[in-house]
């Protein structure tokens, strides 16, 4: 099957009645191959830092920590278009700076697209970017990298002045040539508005059914990152509820005795 192309996804945004948009985050090999016939693209983001490593929040993860994680993803993922967030630091000093992370990304990892956080200020960084022949994804909205702590996670686009800010940035990424965009944590009359208004498809997370596609952190609506669930998320599974069934009774089996039993054993003569 042929994989999913930047154009494709862009394709949707002007398609009468297109279906839309299905996307998750995927971090490892195993993963991306449960979730890639499902899916348009896979997002490797840099979430990764909360629900992988167990840190506050989104920052402190490196590029060589995305570029792992971006390389087993695409060996998993067959048709879906992989897109491998840029992580903090690695692109705000300079458009210099942003585009050498975006060619290491794309080089080490063979993802078709990047992804970066940031609206108005950052788009002569996207803009550069896609110049040197890098898809990028845009991300607006909430946006994690600038959150130092969990309870800096801030809803978004509320009073005119809330608005008319994520509405300048849509348009700001829109205008740099993004071929998407993320809109996170964003209330629906705002992510609404600006997805009417942009020419490319808007992706939300938080930011209600108006958007052009879906995204959720795999982890939170799998049910296995059970330290926060934010009220955007609806759980598919507990998979975690799963896991520990599952550990309690191989515990419970090697304690008493019951595994391994002579099935799993080798050189033992069948009778
Ligand atoms: O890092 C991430 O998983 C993201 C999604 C929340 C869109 O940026």
């Amino acid at each position: 099957m042929a994989r999913i192309t930047v154009e494709d996804l862009k394709a949707r945004k002007v398609a009468k009645g297109a279906t839309p948009i299905v996307s998750l985050t995927a971090y490892t090999q195993p993963m991306a191959k449960f979730l890639d016939p499902h899916c348009d693209f896979l997002l490797v983001g840099d979430s990764l830092a909360m629900v992988i490593y167990g840190l506050e929040t989104t920052r402190g993860v490196t590029i060589e920590i995305m570029c792992a994680h971006g390389r087993a993803v695409t060996r998993g993922a067959k048709q879906s278009l992989v897109v491998v967030d840029l992580p903090q630091g690695t692109y705000e000093d300079s458009t210099k700076q942003a585009v050498a992370s975006a060619q290491r990304v794309i080089e080490e990892t063979e993802a078709q697209a990047v992804k970066l956080e940031g609206g108005v200020e950052m788009a002569d960084t996207v803009a550069a970017i896609v110049a040197s022949g890098v898809p990028v994804l845009g991300h607006i909205g909430l946006l994690p990298q600038k959150a130092e702590h969990r309870g800096a996670f801030k809803i978004q686009g509320r009073g005119d002045e809330g608005a008319r800010k994520v509405m300048a940035d849509a348009k700001a990424i829109d205008e740099a040539g993004a071929f998407a965009m993320v809109v996170e944590g964003t209330v629906e009359p705002v992510a609404r508005d600006l997805t009417e208004q942009v020419s490319i498809p808007t992706i939300g997370i938080g930011a209600s059914p108006a958007c052009d596609g879906q995204i959720l952190v795999s982890d939170d609506m799998l049910g296995m990152f059970a330290d926060f669930t934010p009220k955007f998320v609806k759980k598919y599974a507990q998979v975690g509820g799963d896991i520990e069934r599952a550990v309690q009774a191989y515990a419970q089996d090697v304690r008493s005795g019951a595994f391994p039993s002579l099935e799993h054993c080798y050189g033992v003569e069948k009778k």
